[in-house]
């Protein structure tokens, strides 16, 4: 979910709503607000922002406080009714949540018990009724009710409270989800990401978890729980208002694919240098010794991150011989992992934020482990729990599907492959000087991609009725089979998986006739002749081959019936490039569906409940 907030001299809803606009990613099936005037006026709606933004037309909107949502349901469906903010019985005040309240059910018991009556099924209204109960019964401050209310309470928050009765004033609170406080001349906007707030200022607080802000327009005050004053660490935002806006594009996933060429290179610049023959990165620097001495390292992530983990995985194996565990966040954190000293986590994220990567990482830093992250949204939770750790330098991805992020993190972890091979001497001096120039020449090579699509956009069009995809590759280009399909599925609801192509004969060969459409990814490299065999496999049981293949290849343009082609490289950095044409291919079989790219259903872009 995404919430903001604004207090101060400012009309507030329209900073809200524009507000509201730029954290949709974070999910977007109903949204609202709720405005302090002299009194307290709640407007909410099922959809997206713009749903809400017609149905208060002609409202009265004026207000000086305010907070806003948009929301990714976990309790409760997407409805007017379940949307936030929500009302207090009391009516009184109104609060939006962002994570879960796990145990809310025993909560509600008791409250129900005591005769309250609920509006909604949310876990949100219940903390929130819970809260009032408290200040009622203690005849407190809505700020000690809070209080007293989260030590109670198990799960993941970031709530924001307004109050009729203290019509300046907005009370904040988090554990678990994202909340920065950006401070302007007599007023303070706050928010999820930075996002809504890089417009007006770029003086920011990040708040910690279990911290309480109390925010007015001229005043910010952190509290922790036991309600000791907190000094706020001010930061300065390096971020520009066009990057978190479409530059002319005509969505964000589509900018974002274009931004690639240059966002590589930003993730090298100043890191990456063929002709002295060295990489730089500081937080691998510093700490040299642990990761060329672990023992093991684990990649810990969800979704799209965690293909780029299974990348590091043939590139540290490879290049370091350390042996390394790809792991799903959400399986690790529960299922007791063994983790020894000389264990390092290498936790691979772009928001930073995921709930399920951030609390495993807690749990494995409580055991003693070595946290290095790679993740790109700078002073992130992840981030900031990390003991050491590479930043993407993507700049904000906005897009629900990850493109330019996952390039990003797949150039910082061949960067350190790189590096900790060259250290440890499980590198020749040949073949580093080798990748390092290969590795120069990637955003030069995507730009070679970008130029033209209308082939890949032609492909789309033939290919955008399928029910099915089955993406296929082998070796380094197995990840990528996988993220082509995730991208897929996202992006046009066609259901596809990622095989690696050999494996491929053990059971979703069986889904193979004449209108199955199977990706290849077949770039030129050790596999090729295994894959070509592959690719005959297919075509003797009549199955459509789409292959992305090595310009210059005419053995794989020969027999597939369409092609999409990258240039060559060095196998190792091959999925860098093979990527690119399988993220448009999605893109394009979206647009040809008439669907919402930047916003597919039921998903959002950063999972901050578990
Ligand atoms: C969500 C997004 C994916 C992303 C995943 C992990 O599912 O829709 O695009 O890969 O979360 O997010 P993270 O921010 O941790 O990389």
């Amino acid at each position: 979910c995404g919430i903001v907030g604004y207090t101060g001299p400012r009309e507030a809803y329209p900073v809200i709503l524009k507000g509201l606009k730029r954290l949709e990613y974070r999910g977007y099936d109903s949204s609202g607000v709720a405005l302090v005037n002299s009194e307290l006026k709640v407007y909410k709606k099922k959809g997206k922002v713009s749903e809400l933004e017609e149905s208060v037309v002609g409202k009265d909107m004026h207000a000086h406080v305010g907070i806003g949502h948009t929301r990714w349901a976990t309790h409760g469906e997407p409805s007017d009714r379940n949307a936030h903010p929500h009302q207090s019985a009391g009516g009184s005040f109104a609060m939006i949540h962002n994570g879960i309240i796990e145990n809310y059910a025993s909560i509600k018991q008791e409250l129900v018990n005591k005769g309250y009556q609920f509006k909604s099924d949310t876990d949100t209204e219940v903390l929130l009724n819970f809260i009032e109960d408290i200040k009622q019964n203690n005849n407190c401050t809505l700020e000690q009710a809070l209080r007293i209310a989260l030590k109670r309470v198990v799960g993941a928050y970031c709530v924001l409270l307004v109050d009729k009765d203290d019509p300046e004033t907005i009370i904040a609170a988090r554990k678990g989800s994202p909340l920065v406080i950006g401070i302007g001349k007599g007023e303070h906007f706050l928010a999820s990401d930075a996002s809504p707030i890089v417009e007006y200022t770029k003086e920011v607080v990040y708040v910690n978890d279990y911290e309480i802000a109390i925010v007015r327009p001229d005043e910010l005050i952190l509290k922790n729980l036991g309600n000791e004053k907190q000094t706020p660490f001010i930061q300065k935002l390096d971020m520009e208002l066009a990057a978190i806006e479409k530059g002319g594009y005509d969505h964000f996933m589509l900018k974002e694919i274009y931004d690639q060429p240059q966002s590589i290179l930003d993730c090298l610049r100043g890191r990456l240098n063929p002709a002295a023959g060295t990489i730089t990165m500081n937080g691998v620097d510093n700490h040299l010794n642990a990761l060329i001495n672990a023992q093991r390292i684990v990649m810990v992530a969800c979704g799209t991150s965690w293909h780029a983990g299974l990348l590091a995985e043939y590139w540290i194996e490879d290049l370091c011989r350390i042996p390394v565990e790809v792991e799903y966040a959400s399986e690790f954190r529960y299922r007791n992992p063994v983790i020894n000293r000389g264990d390092v986590i290498v936790a691979i994220s772009q928001s930073g934020e995921t709930a399920d990567t951030l609390v495993a990482l807690e749990n494995a830093k409580e055991k003693g482990a070595f946290i290095f992250g790679v993740v790109n949204a700078v002073g992130s939770s992840i981030a900031r729990l990390s003991n050491a750790g590479a930043y993407t330098h993507a700049g904000p991805e906005i897009g629900v599907a990850s493109t330019k992020a996952f390039t990003g993190q797949l150039a910082v972890l061949v960067m350190m492959a790189l590096k900790i091979a060259y250290a440890k001497g499980t590198i020749d001096e040949k073949k580093y000087q080798h990748l390092l120039t290969e590795l120069h020449d990637v955003p030069e090579k995507v730009s070679q991609i970008l130029k033209d699509t209308s082939n890949i956009q032609a492909i789309a069009e033939k290919y955008k009725d399928a029910t099915d995809f089955l993406y296929l590759g082998r070796g380094y280009n197995f990840p990528v089979a996988l993220e082509g399909a995730l991208k897929l599925k996202e992006i046009s609801y066609i259901h596809a998986e990622g095989y690696p192509a050999a494996e491929m004969k053990h059971g979703p060969i069986a889904l193979v006739d004449d209108k199955l459409p199977v990706v290849f990814v077949a770039t030129k490299d050790k596999y090729y002749e295994k894959i070509v065999s592959n690719v005959q496999e297919i075509k003797a049981r009549k199955g459509k081959v789409i292959a992305v293949a090595t310009e210059g290849d005419e053995i794989i343009p020969g027999m597939a019936d369409d092609v999409m082609f990258v240039p060559d490289a060095d196998e190792t950095m091959a999925p860098l490039l093979s990527v690119i044409p399988l993220q448009l291919l999605s893109y394009y079989i979206g647009i040809a569906k008439g669907l919402d790219v930047d916003k597919p259903r039921n998903l959002a872009k950063s999972v901050t409940v578990e």
